[in-house]
This record gives structure tokens, sequence and C-alpha cells, in this order.
């Protein structure tokens, strides 16, 4: 085994990504960096702003966009609600839109039915699964997936992203989605649980599930899944479980929101560390 991989997680950044985040992220030990999304609350210019500071890392950095990301405000109740024509009708100008938000980037990288291989770490990439995930399973922005993608529907979106993890010549896999998988657990605290509705429930992705479940089924190696979407603190009182193991993969939910926050009269930044090593070790960073 070579020096250990070391990735820094960063979840849903919700306008919050300051120069002091640049400063710890351009320091030497992390090879690459992945962000879970959402880096807007409501509208494009606070994603715009959030990504023109991300845009000064110099380190390889990968990130899938969020719900939050380049969808207008009434585009994202229409997608919420699941009003058929509406949410066609509001998809318009999101094309446009993402490419703003792409530019204000620079150079980290977009993913989004994509394989990246790990600088540094031979034989390891990340699979960035369907962008713009919002939960239970629901093929959010289906205008925008159908023309960027060829992707018009749940199956379609599962079946390419197996089609990836079967071509991917790593043979250990990463995968960066914005909404976690199914299966994890359906009550309110678990890690993609749903905390919004009284039945709760599993808010989990099936596709990113049935991806996941073929790359173990294919001989691949699945060495962690991060996702966010489903806030750590949840609705009314308590926090979710953000970290598990299942069948030798961690699953690592990187959503605290706010990710930068006071205690004690200080200023905390959160993100996780995950490296990678003979082992696998998961640890929050909160500097
Ligand atoms: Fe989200
Ligand atoms: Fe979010």
């Amino acid at each position: 085994m070579n020096r250990p991989i070391q990735i820094a997680l960063i979840g849903d950044v919700h306008r919050q990504f300051d120069p002091h985040d640049i400063t710890q992220f351009n320091q030497p030990h992390y090879d690459l960096l992945l962000c879970t999304g959402d880096l807007a609350n409501l509208w494009l210019w606070e994603g715009l702003a959030a990504a023109r500071q991300m845009a000064q890392l110099q380190k390889p950095t990968l990130i899938i966009p969020g719900n939050h990301d380049t969808l207008t405000l009434p585009q994202l109740v229409a997608e919420i609600k699941q009003w058929p024509r509406l949410r066609r009708w509001l998809a318009w100008g999101q094309s446009r839109r993402l490419r703003r938000w792409q530019q204000a980037l620079g150079p980290v990288q977009v993913g989004g039915y994509s394989v990246h291989p790990v600088p540094g770490g031979e034989d390891v990439a990340v699979v960035v699964g369907r962008p713009f995930a919002m939960g239970g399973s629901v093929l959010h922005c289906q205008p925008q997936l159908q023309g960027q993608f060829g992707v018009g529907t749940m199956a379609e979106s599962a079946a390419r992203l197996c089609q990836l993890v079967e071509q991917a010549p790593q043979q250990r896999l990463i995968f960066l989605a914005h909404n976690g998988p199914t299966g994890l657990g359906s009550t309110r605290e678990s890690i993609w649980g749903n905390d919004f509705h009284p039945d709760e429930g599993d808010f989990g992705d099936a596709d990113l599930q049935e991806a996941i479940d073929f790359a173990q089924a294919y001989g691949k190696t699945v060495l962690a899944v991060v996702a966010g979407h489903m806030h750590h603190h949840v609705k009314r009182e308590g926090n979710r479980t953000w970290h598990l193991v299942q069948n030798g993969i961690h699953y690592i939910n990187a959503a605290r929101v706010p990710r930068i926050f006071e205690q004690n009269g200080r200023t905390h930044h959160h993100h996780i560390r995950l490296t990678i090593g003979d082992d696998v070790t998961v640890t929050v960073q909160i500097v």
C-alpha cells in the first residue's frame, strides 16, 4: 500500500464557504475535495457567490449540483409539489444558469453521471450520481436531465449509473451524490430518513442504491458513498445518523448545515476527512 489517500468531504454549502476554507483546503495534506452541492439557499446569485469563492481552491475539487443549484425558486416549488406541466415550463433557462454556475466555479469540476480518477489513488475512482436529486426516488429536474444526459426516467438513471460502474477501469469506487441511497433506515433520524412527514420513511434514492448493489455484484470494491441533502439537524429537534458502515461500505452524510457556526465565542468550519489506506477511516473535522 502506498501513502494513504486523504479526501476532504464538504457537505451542503448553503452559502457557507469563506477564505478560511480556501486556506485550510489548499494545505498540502488533501489529495481531493468532494462537495455534495447546494451552494445556494434560494437564489442563483447566492450560488454564484459561493462558486466564485470555491474557484480559488487549488486542490482538485469535484462537486455535484444539488436541488438548490441552478433551479429558480418557482421551479424548486414545482419540483417539490411535482406539478407536471409547471415543472416542464419552469425548467426553461436551467441549462443557461448551469453554464453560468459552472463558469463561476472555475477549475472546480462539476460531475454528474461521470467517473473521475482519484489523484494519487491508484485504482480508485469517484462515480458521480444524478444531479439535482431531491430524494424520495423521484426523478427531479427531468427536462434538464433529459436534455443534458438523455436520462428521462428513474430506470434510465439507474441503468446509466450501472453502465458507469461497469465501464470504470478502476477497481475501488467512491460514490458522490447529492442525496443518499435507499435501504439505510426509515426513521426521521436515519441517515437519509424523512424528517418532514409525520409518517417518516426512507427518503433515499433507488437508482443510487441499484448502482451500489450492482457495483458489489460486479466485483468492485465500494469504499464509500458520500452524499448530503438531508441535513444533520432533523426538523423540530434531534440529529440524524451521519455515518454508518454496512456490508463494508462507509455511508457518509456530510450535510452539517450550517457548516460554519459559532460555539463558545469562536467560529468553526465543518468538513469530514475520508482516509483510504489499509483501512478506510472517517473523521469529523471542526476547525
Ligand atoms: Fe438539497
Ligand atoms: Fe441542502
